[in-house]
């Protein structure tokens, strides 16, 4: 069962369960919101009652409007309803039903200065967590409320996802390259791109799998930054990466702090037993591939 399934990440959890056969139900927004604690207790109800084994719920559903969240009470109070409690809601409701839950998280629940005595290494998922933004601390609780509720979950963190639906950075890059000679990119910013089609199916290999429950890392292999990505979308198109100038934070300010350094550690996940997302730029080259049309939006 797929939550959020009409987003970015939801959009490619469709595609895979409908690719691999698999037999599953998917509610967007307008079918279940996830805020809606009734409903949510008579969709899981009615899906795990309905299936021979445990039923998998992924949640795909989050308030992602970062800036907004930082900037609007309304909207901050909307991040926390979907963020933090409905999560809760989702964990309680699979503990009852015996469902297990995969939930989606962020490298915004981390500060962004590094994993404490271990410089340039990737957050691992027991490292301390921090959000310094509105949007970072609903997904921290949200993971709370999921460890509070229910023991067979997996928490898993990603980051800087794109994929071929909805506005994200590849989208904004392919806009701007063709609108603007030259560019300026946040180069002091370190993560690791995140194919939204990679991530569903290492997702949905998790729900498969008898992975130790607890929290994991997922995101495409080594680290870029925004720049380095920004390049790589200009290569991607054909035109000069050298269009693409780096900058720093401080001369690109945003409503809401970003973490400066996002790169997660793969190793919980491999030692999980689960296959690593392939590495960044290789899945851009295959988005691209895949998606043509993601060079011309
Ligand atoms: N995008 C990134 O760079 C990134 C990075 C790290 C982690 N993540 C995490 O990855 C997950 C997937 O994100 P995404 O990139 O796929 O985001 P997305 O494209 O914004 O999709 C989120 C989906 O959740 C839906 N939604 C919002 N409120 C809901 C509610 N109350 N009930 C049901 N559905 C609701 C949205 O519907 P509407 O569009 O109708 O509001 C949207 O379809 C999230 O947990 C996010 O926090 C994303």
């Amino acid at each position: 069962m797929v939550t959020g399934a009409g987003g970015a990440l939801g959009t490619d959890l469709v595609r895979e369960l409908t690719a691999s056969g698999e037999r599953f139900r998917a509610f967007v927004r307008a079918d279940l919101d996830i805020t809606d604690a009734g409903a949510v207790e008579a969709a899981v109800g009615d899906w795990a009652g309905g299936v021979d084994e445990p039923a998998v719920l992924l949640n795909a559903a989050a308030f992602t409007a970062v800036d907004l969240a930082e900037t609007d009470a309304d909207a901050a109070r909307a991040a926390h309803a979907v963020n933090a409690d409905a999560p809760g809601l989702l964990a309680a409701a699979c503990a009852r039903h015996g469902a297990r839950l995969v939930h989606v998280s962020t490298d915004y629940v981390f500060d962004g200065s590094g994993p404490e005595g271990r410089p340039g290494a990737g957050y691992e998922p027991d490292d301390r967590t921090g959000a310094r933004s509105v949007y970072g601390r609903t997904k921290e609780l949200g993971e709370q409320r999921v460890r509070d509720a229910l023991d067979a979950h997996h928490v898993v963190r990603t980051a800087w996802v794109y994929g071929d639906t909805g506005s994200n950075f590849v989208a904004a890059m392919v806009r701007l390259a063709g609108q603007r000679d030259t560019l300026d990119v946040v180069d002091d910013q370190h993560g690791s791109p995140t194919w939204s089609a990679d991530l569903a199916a290492g997702l949905v290999a998790l729900g498969r799998s008898d992975a130790p429950f607890g929290t994991l890392h997922a995101t495409g292999g080594g680290a870029t930054t925004w720049c380095g990505f920004a390049r790589a979308v200009f290569a991607e198109l054909g035109a000069d990466p050298e269009r693409v100038h780096g900058c720093s934070t401080d001369q690109f300010p945003r409503p809401a702090p970003r973490p400066a350094w996002s790169v997660l550690s793969p190793a919980a996940w491999t030692a999980a037993g689960l296959a690593p997302l392939p590495d960044w730029r290789d899945a851009l080259h295959t988005a691209v591939e895949r998606h043509p049309e993601l060079l011309s939006r």
